[in-house]
């Protein structure tokens, strides 16, 4: 692996100058004040980390991160660099480049959060910074990729699971919200696009996935031992459902593929 990959580590004095999607218990004795208060077994799908090498792709606060680790994996935090742009949703009924800035600034502001954590929870974890569709080769092989929450807000969710199963050796992991599609539908691999034409909120959210959509695209990519999992999250404004998708390796990665 490639050690110039890595961020270097930054200091981060306190937490009023990062942003905290998760409550998270610090070693110190802190906690984050974010909305969401993880189940972290059920989220991960209990797959077992321990002794691997994980890619925690949409790391943000690093929530996920910090539970492998105690679950005695290595892991790699992945985030969008502050150079690449979010898959910002281009709607004509919204000023485009305010919405790109404004998230652009929260990204920051998690790069921090995820540095605070690191330091009080004295982490070896380590932090690459980048889009997801160029996920560097270099950074595999990993054992285990996790996408928690992240699949949604990418134009193209299926390019992101290429791009990690280039350098997936075993297991991807993919959480999202569940979506609320009628029963009838949901017999069929359906994907929902989010914003209504004229909302000018959440044009950062692209999807509702359905499992049964990840589980196909999985398969694709040559992950066909897939089994879903549903659970409940809290929230602030109130319990999400959600489901993960655990999918190991069936293909061996054959260059000869074209992938
Ligand atoms: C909703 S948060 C998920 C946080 C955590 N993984 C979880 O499951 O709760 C989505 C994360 O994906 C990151 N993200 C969004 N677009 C990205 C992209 N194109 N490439 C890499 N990371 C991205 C965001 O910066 C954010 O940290």
């Amino acid at each position: 692996m490639n050690a110039d990959l890595f961020a270097e580590p930054i200091h981060v004095e306190s937490q009023a100058d990062c942003e905290f999607y998760h409550s998270i218990e610090l070693k110190n004795g802190e906690r984050t004040a974010g909305k969401w208060d993880l189940d972290y077994d059920e989220y991960l799908g209990h797959v077992d980390v321990a002794g691997k090498l994980a890619l925690d792709i949409g790391t943000a606060n690093g929530a996920l991160t910090w539970a492998m680790e105690d679950r005695g994996a290595d892991v790699i935090g992945y985030d969008l660099s502050i150079d690449d742009e979010w898959d910002v949703i281009p709607s004509m009924h919204d000023d485009h480049r305010a919405t790109f800035e404004s998230r652009a600034e929260i990204v920051s502001r998690l790069h921090r959060g995820w540095w605070y954590c690191h330091e009080r929870n004295q982490s070896k974890a380590r932090a690459v910074y980048g889009h997801v569709y160029d996920l560097p080769v270099e950074l595999g092989p990993v054992d285990i990729s996790v996408f928690g929450a992240i699949l949604l807000h990418l134009r193209d969710p299926f390019r992101a699971l290429q791009a990690a199963s280039r350098i997936t050796s075993e297991t991807i992991v993919v959480t999202e919200m569940l979506p609320k599609i009628p029963e009838a539908a949901l017999e069929l691999p359906v994907a929902k696009l989010m914003p209504v034409p004229e909302g000018r909120l959440h044009l950062w959210t692209w999807w509702h996935l359905t499992p049964e959509l990840v589980v196909r695209m999985l398969d694709l990519l040559g992950f066909g031992d897939a089994s879903v999992s549903y659970h409940t999250q809290k929230q602030v404004s109130g319990d999400q459902s959600m489901y993960t998708v655990v999918a190991n390796r069936t293909l061996d990665l054959d260059p000869h593929r074209g992938f």
